[in-house]
């Protein structure tokens, strides 16, 4: 969470930085500032709410500047609590994602010291140490170097001053990236914030400080200067943009069809019956496998759900999922057990530090990530991606269907590694997977029946969504996207459950939504929908045409493909969740409390 961008070169750097900005407030919206470096010092603006309300400050012979935008950890969302923040004087100013663990101690030595502190945050110690590091060169690299060493915490720190003419900025546990142009040099927590300016890029690495100056970059490790690999970003601006959409939400539900040819692009072989992936494990590793654990959270923890099911049918090895913020290490033998760490952003502190778990038994460790040059990619042994672009909306929807894709093809990857598939059996997945483009653009080209549906449940008192097997991750899917987007309370239940306590929350104000496709155990779900009905509640049912589904208030069609089928009935879900948030002008692309990534435990 919160974004960090900043710029030096031969432009104004005002419009750039807020600019940046903008591309990036997906990742905290809470408050937002900038620091631009003129002609007379630094000027700093910083104000509570969307960077919108922030204006770009006109700064004569401002080339040089860093801004923020803030998801709050520490002190609520005001102006003195946004980004930079700055030590005694106005001459030094810094921004910072993560938190600084051990700020209050530090925070106490300062003040012992004479420093006066304005905000509540972490972060304002990082400036005050600074200041007291700053020698008579204004030499703001070597402060950082050893600000650095007194921190404790994850932290993408950059900070500005006055005399120096350089950003300098580091990373620990947190992204930053740098982007090279022309004459010009740039900064941010995420690619998004410059990729119209340029697509080349170095992903910094943990304890990497670097130093932007005269419209270059140079990256240090321990006082030398490092080598890093320059790499281009295979996607442009206009795939960042909203393309006439009125939310990037909705844009990237109606992306999904790409998405999904984009993930499954190269990796099938129907005429072999294969799944080709570009993954080497160590001879006999995969055969010898006692376990597959899937860690992730939120719509990732659903993905890896799915995937844990699917793993278990193709691949005839014990599969579990598990909330990275709850995973141990069993004390299974790590030799025979697979760690995959699914993550959208790959940037995920719950799940990375559940991967760091695995890591420190030996366990040997997968990265599936839609992002490349993410620290999951940095710190697993492999990298599976899944290729669905950039998702801005922090309700994720085609990076959702990305993995399940993804996954589903990693399940037969290792099903025909372990000899639990045959060629036949695979070549009926592959086939049901490579249908998947085509049949959720026939889900969205129905988008508008959907909408109408939904305005009969926009006042509902709560909205339940059940399924059995492959259909309960996605009904729990469904029902977080109608929480995350609308405000309102939803719940996914394993529809055996209803009956088991929740039908008590029933009434006819709450609709039930259910999963009834083929391989999904339709007709007892069924059941348990009319047990519902019965409390008169309205069904609405995702249906294939397997089960009699005459009794539904509502039904909605997707074409048969196997135990992928859900995953199309999943796109429903998407659009009946944004319909509702919709009618209700809810802020669909930013919701309240939320942030795109969750970089803090
Ligand atoms: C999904 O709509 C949410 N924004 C959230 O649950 C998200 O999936 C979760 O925070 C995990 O993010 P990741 O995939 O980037 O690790």
């Amino acid at each position: 969470m919160c974004g960090i961008v900043g710029y030096v070169g031969d432009d104004a750097a005002g419009p750039i930085v807020h600019g940046g900005l903008e591309n990036l407030d997906y990742r905290g919206y809470d408050s937002a500032g900038m620091a631009l470096l003129g002609d007379d010092g630094l000027t700093i603006t910083k104000r509570e709410g969307e960077v919108s309300n922030l204006g770009v400050p006109a700064v004569a012979g401002a080339t040089c500047g860093i801004g923020h935008t803030r998801w709050s950890t520490h002190g609520p969302p005001t102006d003195t609590n946004a980004h930079p923040h700055t030590g005694m004087s106005d001459d030094i100013a810094v921004v910072h994602n993560g938190i600084i663990e051990n700020y209050e101690e530090l925070r106490a030595t300062l003040v012992a010291d004479g420093h006066e502190f304005a905000s509540e945050t972490d972060t304002e110690v990082v400036p005050h140490l600074l200041e007291r590091e700053l020698d008579d060169d204004r030499n703001l690299h070597a402060a950082l170097e050893s600000v650095v060493a007194k921190l404790e915490g994850s932290y993408a720190i950059a900070a500005v001053c006055t005399g120096s003419d350089r950003i300098v900025a580091t990373r620990h546990e947190s992204p930053l990236v740098v982007g090279h142009g022309d004459d010009a040099a740039f900064l941010a927590s995420d690619v998004t914030a410059f990729v119209e300016h340029t697509r080349d890029v170095t992903y910094l690495e943990d304890g990497d400080t670097v130093a932007l100056a005269d419209g270059d970059a140079t990256v240090y490790r321990d006082g030398e200067v490092a080598d890093r690999p320059i790499e281009t970003v295979e996607w442009d601006a206009a795939a960042a943009e909203k393309g006439g959409y009125d939310h990037y939400m909705l844009k990237e539900i109606h992306e999904q069809p790409t998405a999904l040819r984009q993930a499954l692009s190269g990796r099938i072989d129907l005429e072999r019956g294969t799944a080709d992936l570009d993954l080497t494990f160590p001879a006999g590793f995969l055969d010898s496998l006692d376990e597959i654990q899937f860690v992730a959270c939120g719509t990732s923890f659903y993905a890896a759900h799915y995937a844990a099911q699917l793993v278990e049918s193709f691949a005839d090895v014990r599969a579990t999922a598990e909330l990275a913020s709850e995973y141990t290490v069993d004390g299974g033998d790590p030799w025979r057990t697979l760690t995959v760490a699914v993550t959208q952003s790959g940037e995920t502190a719950d799940t990375l530090s559940a991967l760091r778990r695995a890591n420190g038994t030996g366990i040997r460790t997968l990265a599936v990530t839609n992002t490349l040059g993410s620290t999951v990619t940095r710190e697993a042994d492999d990298s599976l991606f899944i290729r669905a672009g950039p998702e801005i909306g922090v309700a994720a929807t085609k990076t959702f269907a990305s993995q399940v894709t993804t996954l589903a093809l990693l399940s037969v990857f290792v099903g025909q590694e372990r000899n639990a598939l045959s060629a036949a059996d695979a070549r009926d997945v592959l086939t049901d997977l490579r249908g998947l483009p085509g049949a959720v653009q026939q889900v969205l080209d129905g988008a508008d029946d959907v909408r109408e549906a939904a305005t009969a449940f926009v006042d509902a008192a709560a909205y339940f969504f059940v399924g059995r097997s492959h259909g309960y991750p996605v009904a729990l899917e469904g029902a977080l996207k109608l929480k995350e987007i609308a405000y309102d309370h939803a719940e996914g239940f394993a529809a055996g459950e209803l009956k088991h306590g929740p039908l008590a929350l029933v009434t006819e104000d709450t609709p039930i939504l259910a999963v009834l496709t083929e391989g999904t155990r339709p007709g007892e779900t069924l059941n348990n929908v009319a047990e519902a009905q019965t409390r008169g509640a309205s069904a609405i049912g995702i249906v294939d045409g397997s089960v009699e589904t005459n009794s539904l208030d509502t039904a909605f069609s997707v074409p048969s493909l196997g135990p992928v089928t859900p995953l199309v009935a999943n796109v429903y879900f998407q659009l009946f969740a944004y319909a509702i948030a919709n009618q209700q002008g809810r802020s669909i692309d930013k919701p309240r409390n939320l942030a795109k990534s969750v970089t803090v435990e």
